[in-house]
């Protein structure tokens, strides 16, 4: 992979001894589905849009928050992490979670890579809609590339204080500590007043989408790039499901983009999880499907209604793989990544069903289940049987394993 000229929305690259985005990859790059009028991951940012310019109209009637959803996913590893404060040796940096294109730059992992750049462009209030890579592994809620909503609102002392004009409240202290409430030099008042409208503005964007019957929890977490920091989950079908991050944003963030006299809060939020709680859809892959019969049902005049009936599955087919580990480490995303090149979406679920340590040789042994399934057709014995060899004899020649069969 060294050396090659990658090219990606419109950039021309050179790639280096950090590169893992795969061809594969890159052909997803300008797909943009939550810029298809029509399609779900559209609607449902349109729906959390509304409920933003609604609920932030000023005296003249215009919204308070701006969106930008045509940023280009290709941003530099400084925009990604250095920008929000993530440390250098920082587990999230991982090649084997991170599509680099090479060393300097990437395809973003979060929405948060713009907070930044937006900020410093004197923004106080914006979301940003976009897709986003992460190498993961395959099953029916993770693809290599989704969506997010990001969230940023900035207050000065003036808006935030505005109903006690007379109280003498204040952003900033001298309190150099930090506990699990505030970050240092940020005064309790203010930070829970940011914190109230924070969780007010999200549990109303939950009872926005899912209706005033939703039940949510907040749960406190930790990122780089807020303190405190917060986590919101959904009650969906028995079960809390986490579907955003959120928080004071860091103010070193904040001064460093030119804001420091201000005080705000950031969220993220992940556009699938959300939509296929709301619309029913039981497989992250059927965003990606050009099946009529899945993206028809959208187009209803009342879309944010629309229960998703399945249509009735192709059957599956199963193989197995097993090899030897190569001796100097191995990287389970990097199968994962083959099998996407090589099966691309036919492959929905792969499972590790044995480990196993050699007594005698210390080597270790790996065997994946692999469903293969099409969205569209019945796959059939031999189609899948070609795809399946193709990906045994590239596990020996690019992954550096010994296939045991
Ligand atoms: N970027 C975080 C993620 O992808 C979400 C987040 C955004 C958290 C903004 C806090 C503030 O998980």
């Amino acid at each position: 992979s060294q050396d090659h000229e990658i090219s990606v929305s419109g950039k021309k690259l050179i790639s280096d001894d950090f590169t893992t985005a795969t061809p594969k990859i890159l052909s997803r790059v300008g797909a943009n589905l939550h810029n298809q009028e029509g399609h779900p991951l559209c609607i449902i940012k349109e729906q959390i849009r509304d409920y933003f310019y609604r609920s932030s109209l000023n005296k003249r009637g215009n919204p308070l928050f701006s969106i930008y959803d045509n940023l280009s996913p290709v941003v530099t590893v400084w925009q990604n992490f250095d920008s929000v404060l993530v440390p250098g040796d920082h587990v999230s940096r991982r090649k084997g979670d991170n599509y680099y294109l090479n060393r300097e730059f990437m395809l973003r992992a979060h929405t948060s890579a713009h907070q930044h750049e937006l900020v410093n462009s004197g923004l106080d209030a914006f979301l940003v809609a976009g897709d986003v890579y992460r190498r993961d592994e395959i099953d029916a809620t993770h693809f290599p590339v989704f969506h997010q909503m990001e969230g940023v609102r900035l207050f000065s002392d003036f808006e935030l204080f505005d109903k006690y004009p007379d109280a003498k409240l204040k952003l900033f202290c001298n309190d150099p500590v930090r506990i699990q409430e505030k970050q240092e030099h940020h005064t309790l008042e203010a930070v829970k007043l940011v914190e109230f409208d924070l969780k007010q503005t999200l549990e109303g964007l939950a009872k926005y989408l899912f209706g005033e019957e939703i039940e949510v929890r907040w749960v406190v977490t930790d990122f780089p790039f807020t303190h405190p920091s917060f986590e919101l989950e959904i009650k969906f079908q028995g079960e809390w499901l986490e579907v955003l991050g959120c928080g004071i944003m860091e103010q070193e963030l904040l001064h460093s983009a030119g804001a420091g006299h201000k005080i705000g809060y950031a969220f993220g939020l992940g556009l699938e999880r959300l939509a296929m709680v709301l619309f029913n859809i039981p497989d992250i892959r059927l965003f990606w499907s050009l099946d009529p019969r899945f993206i028809n049902q959208f187009k209803v005049p009342d879309p944010q209604k629309v229960k998703f009936k399945p249509f009735s599955k192709f059957p599956p087919v199963f193989h197995d793989i097993s090899f030897w580990c190569p001796d100097d480490g191995f990287i389970s995303n990097d199968f994962y990544d083959l099998v996407r090149s090589v099966a691309g979406e036919t492959a929905e679920k792969v499972e590790l069903i044995d480990d196993f340590l050699h007594p005698k040789t210390g080597r270790i042994s790996h065997c994946y289940r692999i469903t293969y399934r099409s969205m569209d057709k019945t796959l059939t014995k031999d189609e899948v049987g070609l795809i399946h060899s193709d990906l045994t004899s590239k596990c020996n020649t690019l992954l550096g394993v010994e296939v045991r069969g």
